[in-house]
């Protein structure tokens, strides 16, 4: 009796160990995919935009107040502290913020600006992606 007892509690030992690994292996961290996801979201929006030559001022402003706003996630959720990682970080925050700020109402006035956006993300991709 003492034996299967003792067999069933090394069981269950196990299964709990078990559990435990596999919580660690799967606990990777989904937000810097999420943050990027989202500004590839918003991105794309305004890109499509000016494919199709319909660039609505209200549009175009929700999009890059989004963009904005999860800017300021990056450098928190990604955990990298290299300057070159944060410097393009803050580049991005403030072209999108000058973008915001000239308020483009129409098509010509959005690829100005978001030209320098995207080379941003390029530049930081290239070196971190
Ligand atoms: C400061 C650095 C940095 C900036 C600026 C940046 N990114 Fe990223 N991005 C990354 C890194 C690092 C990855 C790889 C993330 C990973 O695989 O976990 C990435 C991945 C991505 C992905 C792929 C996500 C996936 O499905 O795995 C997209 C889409 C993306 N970025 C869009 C953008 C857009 C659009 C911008 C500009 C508006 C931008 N990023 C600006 C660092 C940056």
């Amino acid at each position: 009796m003492r034996v299967a007892l003792l067999i069933l509690l090394g069981l269950v030992i196990g299964v709990i160990g078990t559990v435990n690994v596999m919580n660690a292996l799967s606990a990777r961290n989904p937000m810097p995919k999420a943050v990027m996801v989202t500004m590839g979201y918003h991105m794309g929006e305004l890109s499509h935009a000016l494919k199709a030559g319909k660039c609505d001022a209200a549009q175009t402003q929700h999009h890059l107040e989004r963009m904005q706003s999860t800017a300021t996630d990056i450098v928190p959720v990604f955990g990298i502290n290299e300057h070159s990682f944060t410097d393009k970080a803050g580049e991005l925050q403030t072209h999108v913020l000058q973008a915001l700020q000239t308020a483009p109402a129409n098509c010509a006035a959005l690829a100005t600006v978001i030209k320098p956006i995207g080379d941003t993300c390029k530049s930081c991709h290239q070196q971190y992606r």
